[in-house]
């Protein structure tokens, strides 16, 4: 556990051991509630990377996937409320789209519990690490993924798509 804020500029390290669990969060509302449950200093688990998306609609069901090929153990997307999207429907997209990822996950052999859609509210900085601590548990029943090659591998795969969502971020705001 730990009471750091998170941020997507922290280098990750992990283990071969620990699960690791990647957070694409909305600008809006879920990455402020994560940068919140920082500030707050609220106990989570460490080893959740938060990815800024300017909108959960941005999400691509081929973005999910690729986290898994690349050895990520479990995905969160986290939007705004219902009705609060910034662009009206985003996140009933994003939502759309897990779904498509779960069937997708299980096609090849992957539980869809891997990953999840959750709607927060920038103040739900508690939610938020309720979130990784759920999340958390299910690897305890799940174990690793499969498909995890090693730590590093996964760490330096982790810090290209944070770039990707950072660049998306970035022409969305120019
Ligand atoms: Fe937050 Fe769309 S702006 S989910």
């Amino acid at each position: 556990m730990t009471k750091d804020p998170v941020t997507t500029k922290d280098p990750v390290t992990t283990k071969d051991t620990e699960p690791v669990i990647l957070a694409f969060c909305c600008h809006f509302c879920a990455y402020a509630a994560a940068d919140l449950a920082g500030s707050m200093r609220l106990e989570y688990p460490h080893n959740v990377r938060v990815l800024r998306l300017p909108c959960t609609g941005k999400i691509e069901v081929n973005y999910i996937l690729a986290a898994f090929e690349r050895g990520v153990d479990a995905v969160i997307v986290a939007g705004c409320l219902e009705g609060g999207c910034h662009f009206l429907e985003g996140n009933l997209r994003a939502r759309r789209r897990v779904e498509r990822a779960k069937q997708f996950l299980e096609e090849i052999g992957l539980e869809p519990d891997r990953v999840e859609m959750f709607n927060l509210s920038s103040a739900d900085g508690p939610r938020f690490a309720e979130i990784v601590i759920e999340m958390r548990g299910r690897l305890d029943k799940l174990g690793l993924s499969p498909l995890r090659i090693d730590a590093e591998q996964t760490a330096r795969a982790i810090d290209e798509i944070s770039e990707q969502a950072e660049a998306t971020l970035a022409g969305e705001q120019s």
